[in-house]
């Protein structure tokens, strides 16, 4: 349900204007000298109407809190209620939780709370969802070594789903329960856990810490997902079958422009982006029952450090439209995450009407237009999206 319009938002806000921080960007890795000495800088995303927010504040005078939230008209209310407590220790920022290295330096921050988040139920809507792996590795560019998120929610669903997430972004569970109030209140509550609570329905509640971000090469986390097939880098012996395989496709030359050869397999697999070394690249075969089927072209760190760059994708023409390939493009896009990347970029051929529409219907966005280098300098669609 849409929050009806708070009368006099503006003169409301300048009311309250000692709390709120209107250019949250100029105090990165300064937020500190709002509060000299203070313990510990406690992070809250979304805080509503921050019943959470100034009851936790109090409790904690020595701490510092940082409050965000996207919705003025919530923000208010959650702004007048510290005030009204007389709270010094509480500022508001007025912005997006998926900006927060925008706001603050790495290390500056603690804890971070995340209260009855928006559960986003659909699937193809599970980034959006503040505990995706994705918004757990962003909260690592701020949190300190072993700082925190502490998570509470109604949504068992969700809940369940992000016990996931916390381990594949590098956090220990810890706290995990999904009746946190079974023996009585526990805790300060939050505006929607007093209303959920007051409903009979539990309320799911856990720790994550920060530790190492879980190391899996690319290649092994390929593996791990795609458990059918045999999967390894293609060895000087077996080039006659990787090529076979892509001379197999006769839309492959009206694409590329010219039938593959030992030549130009040997030119592909040993084709480095500028800047990027041997050790980034990855020119695997997919096998099965001792044929390659498949043939992945991958550099990670390319062309920024945390994306992956999907250089050539191949599947053999029987086995398309079948689902293989989203199958195999998934596990790409989740092994990439394991390995420490955001996002996979590729550049898909003008030309290549088919491929545009099978890597948009994957979550592959259109970046911008540009030219292949080299020979023939084919126009492509740079195309891109979050892991
Ligand atoms: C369901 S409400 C919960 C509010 C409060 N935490 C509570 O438990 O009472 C979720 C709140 O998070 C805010 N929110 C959702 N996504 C956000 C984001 N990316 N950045 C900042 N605030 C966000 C919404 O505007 C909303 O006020």
């Amino acid at each position: 349900m849409r929050m009806r319009k708070k009368k006099n938002l503006v003169s409301r806000m300048e009311a309250c204007g000692k709390l709120l921080i209107a250019e949250p960007e100029a105090e990165k890795g300064q937020w500190r000298s709002h509060m000299p000495g203070a313990a510990k800088l406690r992070l809250e995303l979304g805080c509503g109407k921050g019943r959470f927010t100034a009851e936790t504040a109090a409790a904690h005078p020595e701490d510092l809190y940082v409050a965000i939230e996207r919705v003025p008209d919530a923000m208010i209310v959650a702004m007048e209620r510290c005030q009204g407590m007389g709270l010094t220790n509480v500022f508001f920022i007025d912005g997006d939780a998926a900006a927060l290295d925008r706001y603050f330096a790495p290390g500056e921050v603690d804890l971070i709370y995340i209260n009855f988040c928006d559960p986003w139920p659909s699937v193809k809507h599970s980034r959006r969802r503040l505990t995706h792996e994705g918004f757990l590795r962003s909260y690592r560019h701020v949190l300190r070594e072993g700082g925190q998120v502490h998570f509470k929610t109604d949504d068992r669903a969700l809940f369940d789903w992000s016990q996931f997430q916390f381990p594949k972004a590098g956090f220990e569970l810890s706290e995990v329960t999904r009746d946190l109030h079974e023996h009585g209140v526990q805790g300060v509550m939050t505006d929607y856990e007093e209303k959920f609570h007051a409903e009979g329905i539990p309320i799911g509640r856990c720790v994550g810490t920060m530790g190492p971000l879980p190391d899996v090469p690319l290649e092994t986390g390929l593996s791990r997902r795609l458990t059918a097939w045999d999967i390894h880098p293609v060895a000087e012996d077996e080039i006659g079958p990787v090529l076979a395989l892509l001379q197999s496709d006769p839309e492959y030359v009206s694409l590329e422009g010219s039938q593959p050869d030992q030549g130009s397999l040997r030119r592909d697999i040993a084709a480095l982006p500028p800047r990027c070394t041997v050790a980034q690249k990855h020119y695997l075969a997919l096998w099965r029952d001792g044929v390659p089927q498949a043939v992945l072209d991958l550099v990670e760190g390319c062309p920024r450090e945390r994306t992956l760059f999907i250089g050539f994708m191949f599947l053999a023409p029987e086995r398309r439209r079948r689902g293989e390939g989203r199958e195999i493009v998934e596990a790409v896009l989740q092994a990439a995450g394991d390995a420490g990347m955001d996002s996979a970029r590729l550049a898909c051929l003008k030309n290549d009407t088919a491929g545009h529409a099978f890597w948009r219907a994957l979550g592959f966005g259109d970046l911008r237009e540009d030219r292949l280098t080299g020979e023939g300098s084919a126009p492509v669609w740079i195309m891109e999206r979050l892991v």
